[in-house]
Parts: structure tokens; C-alpha cells; sequence
């Protein structure tokens, strides 16, 4: 085998390699939900657009680009003699023909950027639109209903079909809130409101992530953003406004004592705000921040070990103390939960449905 066709069949496989790992990652984000490819939501859709004309476009170029070339090899070739051709000394009207060309190029493959960026900026006409205030924390999101009353935490439940607009903030350091599949990605800032609204077509379960990095367990910031029919929205909104919560048993006396401090339970005199509000915590299909399947082995993990599941956690385990809270540094201890206590707060916690 020729060393040339040894070369070529290299470069050939590793084509094919890059090719499927490729296919392989994206089967992967498939798994996930977070694949742009699968757009659910009007701003997701015309960034998939964007995308579409810009791959089809380029390859369309690309193939047009790579006959001419070939054409050009083959008409042109003259193998015999070892004189340059004739020497071509500028053309005006070839030279301004492919500038104007350019840049007519460049300006069709803006028309969807430019679109999409006008319907980012300005949420569509909708009466029922809801208003949401996003407050990024390190490592977990808060959401705050204003007109319900309403706050829960690292699951953003919203009505399908109806706009919801955001405004968000952080309370620590820079995040940014992303949902692929809806589209829409903008920063969470201290000090500062930045506004973006998204929109589910469906009801379903669309996965976020935070896209700023914000420290230790940045890449595990998760969230969800669960969206519900009209009905099964308005059945959240009304049980979440007047909670009821059992208030006696063991799992709810050790809440009160370990967790109180830092944890919000509505309906109870839990007030904390360095975490999550907990209110309803059986509904939510994910816990520590959307790291695992809401289960009762997974809390019960959780609440045992909070560090091996997010490193750098604020919150302390059951035998370790939390992470260094800045800025200075100071740390939770340890909160000596036996393992009958811990399943008995898992048990309150979840039975809050
Ligand atoms: Cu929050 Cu990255």
C-alpha cells in the first residue's frame, strides 16, 4: 500500500471516528434533554432555523466552492509545460462582482440572527402572561411567583402555551440561567435585573443548566423547568398558596430544630433563606438542586453526605460539615443525624404532597 492511500485511509477514519463520537455526544445530550436540536418553544425554534440555514447554506457553498475547484484543476492543467501561464493584472469589474457578492452572502446568513435577537428582546403580546423572579444562588435557583405568592426553588413549574417572563438577579456571585430546548439564555448578576422570557409549546420537563462558571459545583447547577397544562398549573398555583403542612411527628421536629435555620417550609414557622424553600418537597421530581431523581434513597443520600454529591455544598451532612462559606469562610457543622433520623425526615419531607 502506497504510503499516499495509507495517508488518505488515516484521515478517512478519523473522519469517521470525529463523526460518531460526535453522534455519540448527541445521543447522549438526547438522554439529557438538552439537545437544540429539539426545539419546544418559540425561541428555540428560530434559533433551530438559524441553525438549519446556516448548515445547509455553508454545505450548499461548500460543494458549489469544491466543483469549481475540481473543475478549474481539471480544465486548466497543463502538465507539460514549465512556464507560468499568462499573468492576470487586476479586473475591476471581477473585483468589486465578488465584494458585492461576499458581502450579499453575509448579509442573508444574518437575516435569522438578527431575527432571533428581536424576538428575544421582546416578549409577544400575551394577557396571561406570568411574571417570575429568578435569584441564582451558589449552587441552586429560586424562583419567586409575585402575583401568587409564591416561592419554590431548582424546579421552575409554568404553564404551557403562556409566556413567562423573567427577571433575575443573583445573590452571590454571576450565573446565567439557560434552557436549551425552550432557548433563551441570559446572565443572573448581583446588583443588577436582566430580563428574558421563555415559552413552552408543551407541557413536559425541559432541563436547565447554569452556563456561567460561579464556583465549585457550577457544572452541577441544575434546574428544571416543568411545564404543566392549564389545569394541573392552576392546581400547583392554589396548593402552593394555602399549604398544608403536618406539623407534629418526629420528621417535623427534627426539621425544626436541624433545619429550620437555613430551610423555608410554608405553612410552618421554618423561615430560613440561606436554602431552598422546601414547601411541598414530595411534588418535586429532582433534589440537591436537580442532581438526582427526587426518590427517597436519593434525599436520603443527600441529607447523609450533601458533599459527595455536589461538592462545596453550604449544607452540612450528617458527619461532615458544610463547604467554606465565603467570604469569611466559615463553615456549618456537622449535624449529627443518626440514620433513623434521617429517614424520618425523609419521610416528612417527602409525605409533603
Ligand atoms: Cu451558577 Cu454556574
Amino acid at each position: 500500500m502506497s504510503s499516499r492511500l495509507k495517508r488518505s485511509l488515516a484521515v478517512l477514519a478519523a473522519g469517521v471516528l470525529a463523526l460518531a463520537g460526535g453522534g455519540a455526544a448527541l445521543a447522549a445530550e438526547k438522554v439529557f434533554g438538552q439537545s437544540l436540536l429539539e426545539p419546544a418553544g418559540p425561541q428555540a425554534e428560530e434559533l433551530y432555523k438559524a441553525m438549519m440555514f446556516d448548515i445547509y447554506g455553508t454545505a450548499v457553498l461548500f460543494v458549489v466552492i469544491s466543483l469549481m475547484i475540481v473543475y478549474a484543476i481539471f480544465r486548466f492543467r497543463d502538465g507539460k509545460s514549465k512556464d507560468l501561464p499568462p499573468q492576470v493584472d487586476g479586473n475591476r469589474s471581477l473585483e468589486v462582482g465578488w465584494a458585492l457578492a461576499l458581502v450579499a452572502g453575509l448579509v442573508i446568513f444574518l437575516v435569522h440572527p438578527v431575527k432571533a435577537e428581536f424576538i428575544y428582546e421582546t416578549p409577544p403580546e400575551d394577557p396571561e402572561a406570568i411574571d417570575v423572579k429568578v435569584i441564582g444562588h451558589q449552587w441552586w435557583w429560586e424562583f419567586q411567583y409575585p402575583q401568587m405568592g409564591i416561592t419554590t426553588a431548582n424546579e421552575l413549574i409554568i404553564p404551557a402555551g403562556r409566556v413567562v417572563r423573567l427577571s433575575m438577579t443573583s445573590d452571590d456571585v454571576m450565573h446565567s440561567l439557560g434552557v436549551p430546548r425552550l432557548g433563551g439564555k441570559d446572565e443572573a448578576m448581583p446588583g443588577r435585573v436582566t430580563r428574558m422570557w421563555i415559552k413552552a409549546d408543551e407541557p413536559g420537563n425541559y432541563q436547565g443548566q447554569c452556563m456561567q462558571l460561579c464556583g465549585k459545583s457550577h457544572a452541577r447547577m441544575y434546574f428544571r423547568v416543568v411545564a404543566r397544562d392549564r389545569r394541573d398549573f392552576d392546581a400547583w398555583v392554589e396548593q402552593h398558596r394555602n399549604p398544608k403542612v403536618q406539623t407534629s411527628g418526629k420528621g417535623y421536629d427534627l426539621f425544626m430544630q436541624k433545619c429550620a435555620a437555613c430551610h423555608t417550609i410554608d405553612g410552618t414557622p421554618a423561615k430560613g433563606r440561606a436554602g431552598p424553600n422546601l414547601t411541598y418537597m414530595g411534588h418535586r421530581t429532582s433534589i440537591g438542586g436537580g442532581i438526582r431523581e427526587n426518590t427517597p434513597e436519593n434525599l436520603a443520600a443527600w441529607i447523609e453526605s450533601p458533599q459527595s454529591l455536589k461538592p462545596g455544598a453550604f449544607m452540612p451532612g450528617a458527619r461532615e460539615e458544610s463547604g467554606p462559606m465565603p467570604p469569611n469562610q466559615s463553615r456549618f457543622p456537622a449535624t449529627n443525624l443518626s440514620k433513623e433520623d434521617v429517614q424520618a425526615l425523609v419521610d416528612f419531607l417527602e409525605g409533603m404532597k
